[in-house]
């Protein structure tokens, strides 16, 4: 039984084998309706909570469908109507919900919440987003640039904005999947040095490049996230926007990166600011084959922890 708490807390081998995992799931699926179950069953009479304490789209659809394609069932449970949200401790919520459920997704807030649910919990536990890290995102985002060009072993990805939570799994995911990652952003939005030394100490670059035409210069990948993440105050809003507009990624900035670059978004997206309609909707862009991967890798990581 493992949890699956963040790229870089996890084996790098097995970050591999669930990559595969998922491909192989993806291609066995080819063609038929999203309902169809899969050949085989291995989540066959396991229940899945999931547990949001912030909005979700993919990740809500995404695991909810793959439980049931894979034969599971689900319950899926918002943070504020739990007694969670009204002063039930994380440690007990997490010893109940283990005498209900064999599985426990959860988006939250506090890295700390994610991590005392782990704790109390004797099943296992998956981070589907906190203030900090979003690890199934890169695990779908490595999937889907193997798809269109091979190993990402080697390539140089970017990041271009926030140094948010995704950003931080992106780096981590250097480290772990062998790829050279630039930031490029304002110093008061880097992203977090511990991610940046894990990915240095296991041998790949992970520097900060201030210019972002400089930044791009032969990225294979250029990513973009929302400039106000669910965490931040909405009244940094306008302060974000001023800081980060030199860092939309456009037509012009993409024209500095390898012509074959590709352009990821984990969405939800703010078109025409982090990212421009133009690219969102360009040939190089990928955004909504992250959003189907979500799915094929996160059936791949439920597997993993369950070990079925
Ligand atoms: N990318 C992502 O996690 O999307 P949701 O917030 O819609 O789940
Ligand atoms: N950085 C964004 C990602 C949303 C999927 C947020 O945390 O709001």
């Amino acid at each position: 039984m493992n949890s699956f708490l963040d790229i870089n807390s996890t084996d790098k081998a097995d970050l591999r084998s669930m990559i595969d995992m998922a491909r192989r799931m993806k291609e066995a699926r080819d063609g038929q309706p999203k309902g169809t179950p899969d050949a085989d069953l291995p989540l066959k009479n396991r229940m899945v909570a999931l547990i949001f304490e912030k909005p979700s789209t993919r990740t809500r659809v995404s695991f909810d469908l793959g439980v049931r394609q894979m034969g599971g069932q689900t319950m899926v449970l918002s943070g504020k109507e739990m007694q969670l949200g009204h002063g039930e401790t994380i440690a007990d919520t997490a010893r109940v919900l283990s005498r209900y459920v064999d599985l426990i997704m959860i988006r939250t807030f506090e890295e700390a919440t994610l991590l005392e649910m782990a704790e109390y919990a004797s099943v296992p536990v998956i981070n589907g987003l906190t203030n900090r890290t979003h690890p199934c995102q890169i695990m779908a985002d490595v999937m889907t640039f193997e798809e269109h060009r091979g190993p990402i072993a080697g390539k140089k990805v970017v990041w271009s904005g926030d140094g948010n939570n995704v950003c931080a799994s992106m780096i981590h995911g250097a480290g772990q999947f062998g790829y050279d990652f630039t930031f490029t952003g304002p110093p008061t939005l880097d992203p977090e040095p511990e991610a940046l030394a894990f990915a240095r100490a296991q041998g790949v670059q992970a520097i900060i490049e201030r210019d972002p035409v400089k930044a791009v210069e032969g990225a294979d990948l250029v990513v973009a996230d929302t400039w106000v993440s669910m965490h931040d105050p909405q009244s940094a809003r306008e302060r974000r926007h001023n800081q980060l507009r030199a860092y939309q990624v456009n037509a012009a900035l993409m024209a500095q990166a390898r012509s074959d670059a590709l352009f990821m978004h984990c969405l939800p997206a703010h078109r025409d600011d982090e990212v421009t309609s133009e690219v969102m909707d360009g040939p190089n862009s990928v955004v909504f084959d992250e959003a189907e991967n979500r799915l094929h890798a996160q059936k791949a990581i439920m597997r993993w922890c369950l070990g079925v």
